[in-house]
C-alpha cells in the first residue's frame, strides 16, 4: 500500500495528518471517509502554480462533481481556485457555501430550464453550453430578466484518449458538446452571432478522465488553437479563453504510472505557446478543470472487518461494513485499489484475499485477489485513494446509510460531513 500525502507509520499504526488512525476510529466509527487536507491544499496550490494562475491569469477550476461538500467550497475558495459545478444541487451547494457566483462554470449536457434560471439569476460566471437546446433557452431566460451571460461552446474534438470506454467524452459519438465534423459547431456560432444576450468568450473540451498520456491534451490543444484562428477569421468573433477540461490519471495501484501536476501543467502551458506562435494569434486564457487529481490520493476509507469466508483452495472473501454503497468504482469500473490494515503496516502479506461489500450483491467487490497481512474479525482496514467519485457517487442501496466525511490536518481532525443515521434515510417519505 502506497503511503500517500502526510500518511506515515510509527510502530505499525498508521497516521494521517498527524492523527493515529485507530484514534479516528474510536472517535467517529466506521465505516468512515477520511481526507488529508493538507495534501488537498497542496494539489491546489501546484494547480495554481504550474498552470500560471498568477503569471498568465490562466483559470484552475475544481471538477466539483469528484467530491464536494461545503466545506470544499470553502477550501477551494481560499486556494484561489474557480468551480465547475454541474448541476442546481452542485450550483445550490456552492451558493450556500458563499463561493463567488462568478467564479462558477456551469457544466451538463442537459441543464434543465429550473437549472439555467437558477444560473442566470445567481449571476454564474460562464456557462459551457452543450447543445443547441441549451443555447436557446439561455437567450430566452435572458431576454426575460434583461441580462446577458458570458458562454463557452463545448466541444467534442473527436479524440480518442486512452481510459474506460464509460469514461471516455472526447470521441466523436460523445453525448456532449458540438461536434466539429458535422457542421454543428459552425451553426451554433452562425445562432450565437445573432443572439444579443449571449457573449461567447471561449470555447472547452474534455477528453476523459483517468488519462496517463499528455499527447491527447496536445492534439486538444492543437485543434482548439486552430479554431480560435479559424473563429476569427471566418465569424470575426475573438475566442478569449480555452478550456480544456480535467481528466488527468492518478495513482490507484502500482499498475498506474500518473506524471506530476507539474509535468501536466508545463506539457499544456508549452504546447499553446508554441501553437499561438506557429497560427501567429494571440496566447488565449487557458482553463483547466482537474477534480480526481486535486482528491483522490487524499481521501481514504475506512472499514471494520467481520465475516472471514474461507472457500477452501478457491478463495478468502474478507467483508467489510461498507461497499459499493461508499464506493462504487470497483462494480462500475473494474476499478482497483490498494488497501492494509492500520495497526499492522509493514506486516508481511502472507495472504491473498478478496474484500466483499456488504450488500446483497454478488459484484459487491471492492477489492479482487489482493495480497494481506494476517487478518481477523474486528481488524480496521484502510482502502486508500478513494477520494475523488467515492461519496460523490455514494447511494443507500440496501438502506445502507451514508459515512461520515473528517478532514485531518496537523494533529487535528474535524467532522466535515455528519454520518448518515436510520432516521435521515426515512426523512423523505411520507
Ligand atoms: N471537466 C468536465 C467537463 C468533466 O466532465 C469532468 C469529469 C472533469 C472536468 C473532471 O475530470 P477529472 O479531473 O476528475 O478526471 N465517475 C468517474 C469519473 C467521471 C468523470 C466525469 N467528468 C470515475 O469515478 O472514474
Amino acid at each position: 500500500m502506497k503511503l500517500h500525502g502526510t500518511m506515515s507509520v510509527k510502530n505499525r499504526n498508521l497516521y494521517i495528518g498527524g492523527v493515529k488512525c485507530e484514534k479516528i476510529v474510536k472517535k467517529y466509527s466506521t465505516p468512515l471517509y477520511i481526507f488529508d487536507e493538507t495534501l488537498i491544499r497542496q494539489n491546489c496550490r501546484e494547480y495554481v502554480n504550474y498552470f500560471k494562475v498568477k503569471e498568465n491569469n490562466n483559470k484552475v477550476a475544481y471538477a466539483g462533481k469528484a467530491f464536494l461538500p461545503m466545506y470544499m467550497c470553502k477550501l477551494i475558495k481560499e486556494e484561489n481556485l474557480y468551480l465547475d459545478v454541474v448541476s442546481g444541487g452542485e450550483l445550490y451547494t456552492a451558493y450556500k457555501s458563499q463561493f463567488s457566483m462568478k467564479n462558477i462554470l456551469f457544466h451538463g449536457n442537459n441543464k434543465t430550464i429550473n437549472e439555467i434560471e437558477m444560473g442566470i439569476k445567481l449571476g454564474v460566471g460562464i456557462f459551457v453550453v452543450d447543445n443547441f437546446y441549451e443555447l436557446d433557452l439561455i437567450e430566452e431566460v435572458c431576454k426575460r430578466y434583461n441580462t446577458t451571460q458570458d458562454i463557452y461552446f463545448r466541444i467534442t474534438p473527436g479524440i480518442e484518449a486512452h481510459t474506460h470506454e464509460y469514461i471516455k467524452t472526447g470521441q466523436i459519438d460523445s453525448k456532449f458538446g458540438f461536434a466539429l465534423t458535422n457542421g454543428d459547431l459552425y451553426e451554433a456560432l452562425e445562432k450565437v452571432k445573432v443572439y444579443k444576450n449571449i457573449k461567447l468568450i471561449g470555447l472547452h473540451a474534455h477528453i476523459g478522465s483517468q488519462i496517463f498520456e499528455v499527447d491527447p491534451y496536445m492534439d486538444a490543444v492543437d485543434i482548439m488553437m486552430n479554431l480560435v484562428k479559424k473563429i476569427k477569421e471566418n465569424y470575426n468573433i475573438q475566442i478569449e479563453e480555452i478550456d480544456l477540461g480535467g481528466g488527468i490519471g492518478v495513482y490507484y495501484t502500482k499498475h498506474d504510472k500518473p506524471k506530476t501536476i507539474k509535468e501536466f501543467c508545463e506539457s499544456i502551458i508549452n504546447r499553446v505557446e508554441k501553437s499561438c506562435k506557429k497560427l501567429k494569434i494571440n496566447k488565449p486564457i487557458l482553463i483547466i478543470e482537474p477534480g480526481r487529481s486535486i482528491v483522490a490520493n487524499a481521501g481514504s476509507t475506512l472499514y471494520t472487518i467481520g465475516s472471514i469466508k474461507d472457500i477452501k483452495d478457491i478463495r478468502t472473501y474478507v467483508s467489510v461494513d461498507g461497499g459499493m454503497t461508499d464506493n462504487i468504482r470497483p462494480s462500475l469500473y473494474q476499478a482497483g485499489y490498494e488497501c492494509g490494515v492500520i495497526n499492522k503496516i509493514g506486516l508481511d502479506k502472507i495472504n491473498q484475499v478478496t474484500v466483499a461489500g456488504k450488500c446483497c450483491e454478488s459484484g459487491d467487490i471492492l477489492i479482487t485477489d489482493t495480497d494481506i497481512m494476517e487478518i481477523q474479525s474486528g481488524d480496521i482496514l484502510i482502502t486508500t485513494s478513494t477520494g475523488a467519485y467515492g461519496y460523490s457517487m455514494s447511494s443507500n442501496y440496501n438502506k445502507i446509510p451514508k459515512p461520515a466525511v473528517v478532514f485531518v490536518k496537523d494533529g487535528k481532525s474535524k467532522l466535515i460531513c455528519k454520518r448518515q443515521s436510520y432516521k435521515d434515510l426515512i426523512s423523505l417519505e411520507l
